[in-house]
């Protein structure tokens, strides 16, 4: 496994890769939900392909006073689960090698971000984007690998490609769970253990609104909005109905309808989605 730490270097091995390569990003803190993405980029580069997996806390896309500086940088144990994982090439930049200090230049994609996490997190879906792009042009990757659970990330990734001609196929990961159906996600660490206890309501919430068949997206919302606050250290964020591709509120539930909900327990802010049809 090669572990590469210069954007000079990482552009000089992407400029004729000789192998199919497929990308993971990464912000590090590895868990198996990362691990399905590695394991999804495997079987997609074939016994000959190369997988890659960056691991880079983005500082753009975390706005002030969030948790950038106290977000987990658990290097080594990173490492070993990629080692373990079969991975060829680990890209650990440090900030200093992605951004300059009088950076001007953004990637922004202006309709998907305005809806769900970008109306609580200015600004996040812009680092995002401008990340992956930089990730795109430096790996120069075949394919590149996001997860469900991040439903809105990957639909904006998926538009930049599409808008933007990246001529790199976006592939989905399904969300992994905890045995009580909470999302995996670094954040879960921060969680105290009577917010942990409480935390699984989300995963409740979303399958028993699924199970209803209810048409109304107005009703269904009512009924996840009162099973979420029954559990007394959730306050929801946003619970809304979309369409899964252009993220646009949906009165009616119908085909790809996308209910996604953000909670917060305590200071960590939880999401999670699922499809309804
Ligand atoms: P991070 O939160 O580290 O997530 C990296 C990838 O893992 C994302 O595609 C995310 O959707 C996926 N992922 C997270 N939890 C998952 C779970 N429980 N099951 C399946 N996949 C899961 O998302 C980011 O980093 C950053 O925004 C990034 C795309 C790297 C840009 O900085």
């Amino acid at each position: 496994m090669k572990i590469v730490t210069t954007a000079a270097e990482m552009q000089a091995l992407s400029c004729r890769p000789e192998h199919r390569r497929v990308l993971v990003p990464t912000m590090g803190a590895l868990h198996a939900g990362h691990v399905s993405l590695v394991r999804l980029a495997r079987e997609n580069a074939g016994a000959g392909g190369e997988v890659a997996v960056s691991i880079f806390v983005n500082p753009l896309q975390f706005e002030p006073g969030s948790d950038f500086s106290r977000y987990p940088r658990p290097e080594t144990a990173d490492e070993e689960v990629c080692r373990a994982e079969g991975v060829d090439l680990i890209f650990r930049p440090a900030p200093n090698e992605m951004y300059f200090d009088d950076r001007s230049t953004f990637v922004e994609e202006t309709a998907l971000s305005e809806q769900l996490c970008g109306r609580s997190r200015p600004g996040h879906f812009r680092g995002v984007c401008t990340v992956v792009t930089k990730l795109f042009h430096l790996l120069a990757p075949d394919a590149a690998v996001f997860g469900e659970k991040d439903f809105q990330q990957l639909a904006i990734v998926r538009r930049m490609v599409r808008d933007l001609d990246f001529p790199i196929d976006i592939l989905a990961g399904p969300t992994v769970r905890e045995a009580d159906g909470l999302a995996l996600s670094s954040r879960n660490q921060y969680l105290s253990a009577p917010e942990r206890a409480q935390a699984p309501v989300i995963r409740t919430a979303l399958l028993e609104a699924a199970a209803s068949h209810e048409k109304s997206a107005e009703k269904v919302l009512v009924s996840v909005r009162k099973k979420i606050e029954s559990a007394s250290l959730a306050q929801i964020d946003y619970a809304e109905i979309v369409g899964a591709d252009d993220l646009q509120p949906r009165l009616t539930i119908g085909p790809r309808s996308l209910l996604a909900v953000a909670v917060f327990f305590g200071r960590t802010r939880l999401i999670d989605n699922i499809l309804l049809e």
